[in-house]
């Protein structure tokens, strides 16, 4: 029960589109490094959900590219629970740039899998605030079980 003690936290982790061919390996390396899995699902965001997704980033010049990519693949949401979670997925993360990763953190997550800035396998929450709200964009605002805000699912 090892890896129950301790206060433990929950962050969000994002599969993007391109990180999806490497879903197995990446989810050995969550659960390697002492992660839970409490919930995980795939799911295809529609343009709109992931301008909402990113509104934090609209208007910056990468933005439209970012969004495009995001509606266009299959992306893997999951809730990870560790002690100091927010941080230590960032960490497994490596550096936002996969092309930097591969520098200066060459087992990271980015640094494996990734390719640039906007192609980098994997998303994670900067805070705890935001991994409360990215959890229940994901979890809990959407209705996965009928796909009602799921245009164009691939999977049902
Ligand atoms: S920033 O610009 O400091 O707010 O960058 P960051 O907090 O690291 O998050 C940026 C997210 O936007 C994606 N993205 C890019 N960032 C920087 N430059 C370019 N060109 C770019 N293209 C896309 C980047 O992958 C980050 O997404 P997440 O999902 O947070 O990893």
């Amino acid at each position: 029960k090892k890896h129950l003690q301790g206060f433990q936290e929950t962050t969000f982790a994002l599969i993007k589109p391109d990180g999806l061919k490497n879903m197995g390996r990446i989810i050995d390396m969550i659960l390697a490094n002492g992660f839970l899995i409490k919930e995980l699902r795939m799911c295809k965001l529609s343009l709109e959900d992931a301008q909402n997704f990113y509104k934090a980033h609209a208007g910056k010049p990468f933005y439209e590219a970012l969004t495009q990519f995001m509606a266009n693949g299959l992306c893997v949401a999951m809730d990870l629970v560790a002690e100091n979670a927010v941080k230590r997925w960032r960490t497994l993360l490596g550096p936002t740039n996969s092309e930097e990763a591969r520098d200066r953190d060459p087992s990271s997550i980015r640094a494996l899998f990734g390719t640039n800035n906007t192609h980098n396998a994997c998303h994670g929450s900067d805070s705890l605030e935001n991994a409360k709200k990215e959890s229940a964009f994901f979890f809990r605002d959407r209705n996965f079980g009928s796909c009602a805000r799921l245009e164009n699912c691939t999977l049902c």
